[in-house]
């Protein structure tokens, strides 16, 4: 048996595979975040910690002696967090988390020293890992002094787990200071933050061990001391091993809290002027390339909301085949945007209401924004050179036929909804534990789902999307502007 671990940011997911890759037990403990400030979003470790225990004593209770079973274990998780240690292991400061924009200047001035986007091969994003340290260096410098380790969230749970300060690379080129292309830390990069090597965690590959299980909690959860815990990777990465996603021209988007459109790519080419996120893959030899919105069901999640209603009763108010655009544009800038726009002040907008406006057209509209986004997404990923040849669908918009069938019209794509069952990112861990603790072949593990449904661009609306989509490019060019 295998598990897969996935530190998200509102849960933590555990799912235990077996040798032909059926879930044969899954666990969830819930995980808070906490906003004490405006644009702060923090964790405490200690959390992720108690998640871990709740779920793995569930799993024990559920798989009893079979707990021994378990040869491998993959860690996948929220990436960019900035987990601060002093000597010891000790926490120092609430984890600051992907989604905290405190660091928004610090990333800025870094992203305009061109080292960064040459070396680490992407925007310096204000979520991003590097602008944290350097914040915290201006605002508490005795703090900053004691800072031994610098550990992602899921690298963190390592320590726990094996004892071991271990990163792995598609995580570590979320942080800004991983030489993307080589594969290693960037002592240029850190030095540009104050930090250096030594407070870097060790390097694996994703697919490859980092460490072994603890005695002490291998004998607590019935398990085998040293089980192999694999480098494992960022959600985004874990995902797209879950999926299947290995391969070049391999892509997925995820309609989740935020939207991702994902390719693999099989050389490094990174495009940083385009906002794209070129990032390694938790394969070795293989990068992969990301478009990544703010906002994506969390827009309708969030129009529901003001609409008194449930995103699914709104959708069903609309015609199920369709019927091509709304009269009505929407932005989709709730929270500012990454891709392509890397503008974390940008918000969001309807435009071109009138007095006969529906509650449906509205409804309507935000499906529309969020695919007409990610078109721009797709854009940009072709600008870096990249276009898949199909996509698979996941995350919570995904249940939705029409807005699949909008995103595949808008996309000029296919888009496939994989057969229901866990593809998701403990999925993906999983199979990493299982390629760690065998040896086993990335290609033969990695296969794709098999397709519940497949969505193709109707060729009788592409028109009136291409139309209503050049509405939401001038409309986006017209707010940009005011904001200079
Ligand atoms: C990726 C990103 C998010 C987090 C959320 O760059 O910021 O997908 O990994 O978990």
């Amino acid at each position: 048996l295998y598990l897969g671990l996935d530190l998200g940011t509102s849960a933590l997911k555990a799912l235990v595979i077996d040798e032909a890759q059926s879930v044969v037990a899954s666990a969830e403990a819930a995980i808070t975040a906490h906003h004490p400030r405006p644009g702060w979003s923090e964790q405490d470790p200690a959390d992720w910690i108690a998640a871990a225990e709740t779920v793995m004593q569930a799993l024990r209770a559920g798989l009893g002696e079979r707990m021994a079973a378990i040869r491998g274990i993959g860690l996948s998780g929220q990436m960019h967090g900035a987990t601060m240690l002093g000597a010891d292991d000790r926490v120092l400061a609430p984890c600051i988390l992907w989604n905290d924009t405190r660091s928004a200047a610090q990333a800025a001035r870094l992203d305009a020293d061109p080292d960064f986007r040459a070396i680490s091969g992407s925007i310096v994003f204000p979520g991003f890992t590097a602008p944290k340290l350097v914040w915290l260096r201006e605002t508490d410098p005795a703090l900053f002094g004691q800072v031994a380790k610098v550990l992602l969230p899921k690298d963190f749970l390592r320590l726990w787990l094996a004892g071991e300060h271990v990163s792995e690379m598609s995580d570590a080129a979320g942080t800004s200071w991983l030489d993307t292309g080589a594969r290693d830390w960037s002592d240029r990069l850190l030095a540009a933050t104050g930090m250096e090597r030594a407070q870097m965690p060790r390097l694996v590959e994703g697919s490859a061990p980092s460490g072994g299980l603890r005695a002490d909690l291998a004998r607590r959860w019935g398990m085998r001391a040293d089980t192999v815990v694999a480098g494992g990777a960022g959600d985004n990465a874990a995902s797209a091993v879950g999926l299947g996603t290995v391969g070049r021209g391999d892509g997925f988007v995820s309609l989740g809290t935020s939207g991702v459109l994902f390719a693999a790519c099989d050389a490094y080419s990174p495009r940083p002027e385009t906002a794209v996120h070129t990032f390694c893959h938790a394969l070795p030899g293989m990068w992969h390339q990301m478009g990544v919105m703010l906002s994506a069901a969390s827009a309708l999640a969030w129009f529901a909301g003001i609409a008194g209603a449930a995103p699914a009763a709104l959708i069903a108010e609309l015609d199920q085949t369709d019927a091509g655009p709304s009269p009505v544009s929407f932005l989709p800038y709730l929270s500012g945007e990454r891709t392509p726009h890397n503008d974390p002040g940008l918000r969001a907008g309807f435009h071109g209401l009138s007095a006969g406006t529906t509650r449906a057209e509205m409804t309507r509209a935000v499906l529309d924004g969020v695919a007409f986004a990610l078109r721009e997404n797709l854009m940009a990923l072709a600008a870096a050179g990249t276009r898949p040849a199909r996509l698979m669908a996941v995350g919570g918009g995904s249940r939705s036929d029409l807005w699949l069938g909008i995103i595949a019209t808008v996309l000029g794509l296919q888009v496939d909804r994989p057969a229901a069952g866990e593809r998701g990112a403990a999925f993906g861990a999983a199979r990493l534990g299982l390629m760690a603790a065998e040896g086993a072949d990335p290609a033969a593990i990695c296969t794709a789902p098999p397709v519940a449904r497949s969505f193709a661009p109707d060729p009788d609306h592409a028109a009136s999307h291409d139309a209503a989509f050049a509405r939401f490019r001038a409309l986006r060019e017209a707010v940009s502007a005011r904001r200079g």
